[in-house]
């Protein structure tokens, strides 16, 4: 291969270094604030420092970010989408704008000591204008300057980016496209058209405006801000002369396995190979998700739910090749190997990895088993040519785990049709399990439960917060206060006031006092009282009701009591035992702990 995905990277940290930019390193791919499930695009931890915060790094930042979008899941199979993948990002805040961003991006592009495009390979969008801001006249001049043609240079007025939800920095962009040399399908061909001649391998977007509020105009930011985002695995894919990103290196070891394992070949361009891509892709973007280090396990809520449906679909998928799902720990063994370079933690985290993976097939097979009576239910009574329902589909989907590709490939045996719509009509009802990328998933810093078992799990998770919190207050001192709180069904993230690392020390004693409140075993009792009334019984929390409001206060005996909307654990004892995982800062002045609670 002429370029593979290590050197890009490698070329990627060496030219920017020689830019002076500094890289940001590890970002997770669960993002800190919880607007969003997952990392969509790399400036998204970026969101702050665009917005005017001074970063610690400095102004002029670069990184290579994993980033996970569920929102074209359905498009995985195809030649080019993925899940999971890597974006590769310059920064400016406010160091530098136009036309250092294109000098720069058409230097690591064409010269020969980085990627050595040949410019006529190339082709670039800028936008066409609008009443916030004008033709980009600026950046079509510095193209030229740059050696480009007047016919490689294409105005669009959808140039212009902004984050999903439309709220947040955002600007106009120029696009930049690799040419395959194809003719134009028409005349009127560009490279937005999706005939297969231009593949957009990277966008600057020139961040100097901002959203403040859904719906509203953009307004000018205090700064000029540059924000980059190159797509690897399709510059990869392209300067090899690839026609699928499936073909890149970091498939290929995946590719081998499901090709001696199914005696198949793989070719992208039929159904196999369709198995083959959304295999390699939704496996990797799991190994991706277990061993981060925020790591994501399978559930119904969140972004454990993401991560269930991505392994079923591709045991799924393993089904169609007719090979065992056992198949997907060897896939993922190979990733893990690709990747130990980068991201060591997946070797050390091998077995939790492939363990994970293996109890989420198992759990699969045996809710498979019941979907399987249940469907013979359902179609007893069908006739060839009859549809199956949305609702019914969708009880499938959630109550058995059964994909809806499974559903209609079974009644196409018995020549029975699927509702699609209605089934996504159910799913959407169903909006807790649907969550994707652009919804809010988290109801006052509590995930929202799907089912009864994880909600009782959130419940005593919300009440440790409490206990936590309380004893905080006793070792560190009265000032703690609260300043996040953050709770998934595996752990609970709690932000609060403190000027100084918490000891190892303190650190135990909180840990020993959240065990002895719940040794104690007292209930958790809720009050509701006038904000007046809770503050005079010595309640802590948020006191920005209105005078005479009506508040609910939870107490756990001695150890607590807070202004709170609950949920919560009927007694202290519920919660069996508590740990701290880990401590670190937050931001200036807000530390940041994030603890669980287990049995035994
Ligand atoms: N944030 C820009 C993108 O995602 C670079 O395309």
């Amino acid at each position: 291969m002429q370029l593979t995905s290590k050197k890009l990277m490698r070329l990627w940290r060496e030219f920017w270094i020689s830019k002076q930019h500094i890289e940001i390193k590890g970002a997770s791919l669960i993002p800190e604030d919880n607007t969003v499930l997952f990392t969509t695009a790399g400036m998204q931890p970026l969101i702050p420092y665009l917005m005017g915060k001074t970063h610690p790094l400095g102004n002029k930042l670069f990184d290579i970010q994993p980033c996970l979008r569920t929102n074209d899941i359905d498009e995985v199979g195809d030649n080019r989408h993925h899940t999971m993948f890597f974006m590769l990002g310059n920064w400016s805040l406010g160091a530098y704008f136009k036309p250092e961003a294109i000098k720069w991006s058409y230097e690591f592009l064409t010269s020969p000591k980085y990627l050595g495009i040949p410019k006529e390979r190339l082709a670039v969008t800028v936008f066409a204008g609008n009443d916030i801001a004008p033709r980009d006249e600026t950046a079509s001049t510095l193209w030229q300057q740059q050696g480009m043609n007047k016919d490689q240079i294409y105005y669009l007025s959808d140039n212009w980016w902004e984050i999903g939800g439309g709220v947040g920095p955002c600007g106009p962009d120029t696009e930049i496209f690799y040419d395959t040399g194809k003719p134009k399908c028409s005349e009127n061909c560009n490279p937005s058209c999706d005939c297969g001649k231009w593949v957009e391998i990277w966008n600057n977007v020139f961040m100097e405006f901002n959203v403040q509020n859904k719906g509203e105009k953009p307004t000018k930011l205090p700064k000029q801000n540059v924000d980059t985002g190159m797509g690897l695995e399709r510059v990869v894919s392209v300067l090899n002369g690839f026609a699928s990103t499936y073909q890149n290196d970091c498939f290929v070891d995946a590719v081998k396995v499901l090709e001696d394992l199914s005696g198949r070949k793989f070719n992208f361009e039929n159904d196999e190979g369709r198995d083959f891509c959304i295999i390699c892709d939704h496996i990797r973007a799991s190994v991706f998700l277990l061993g981060d280090i925020q790591p994501t396990t399978p559930s119904n809520v969140g972004q454990g739910y993401v991560l269930r449906r991505l392994i079923r679909r591709a045991v799924n998928c393993t089904r169609q090749l007719g090979i065992q799902p056992d198949a997907l720990l060897k896939v993922a063994d190979t990733f893990i190997n690709f990747y130990a370079d980068e991201f060591p933690q997946f070797v050390q985290k091998r077995e939790f990895i492939l363990d994970e993976l293996n109890k989420e097939i198992a759990k699969f097979a045996k809710a498979l088993s019941g979907g399987l009576k249940e469907f013979n239910h359902i179609i007893a009574n069908m006739h060839n040519g009859d549809t199956i329902d949305g609702v019914s589909a969708f009880r499938l989907f959630d109550t058995f785990g059964f994909p809806l590709e499974l559903t209609i490939d079974l009644s196409k045996e018995h020549g029975i049709k699927v509702d699609k719509q209605g089934f996504e009509e159910a799913m959407k009802k169903h909006q807790q399990l649907s969550r994707d990328n652009s919804g809010a998933m988290f109801k006052g810093g509590v995930a929202v439960a799907n089912n009864s078992t994880e909600a009782v799990r959130l419940a005593r998770l919300h009440s440790a917060t409490h206990l936590m919190l309380g004893a905080l207050r006793r070792v560190v001192g009265d000032y703690v206060e609260q300043r996040g709180s953050n709770i998934t069904p595996e752990r609970l993230r709690f932000d609060f006031l403190c000027d100084h690392k918490l000891t190892p020390t303190e650190l135990a004693e909180v840990e020993r006092q959240v065990n002895e409140a719940i040794e104690a075993n007292v209930p958790i009792t809720c009050e509701t009282m006038t904000v007046e009334q809770a503050r005079a019984s010595g309640a802590i929390g948020i006191f920005d009701n209105k005078y005479g409001d009506q508040v609910t206060v939870y107490t756990m005996g001695k150890f607590s009591k807070e202004i709170c909307g609950g949920p919560h654990a009927k007694t202290t004892g519920e919660l069996k035992k508590f740990k701290i995982l880990k401590e670190e800062s937050s931001s200036s002045g807000v530390r940041r702990i994030k603890a669980t609670i287990f049995d035994d």
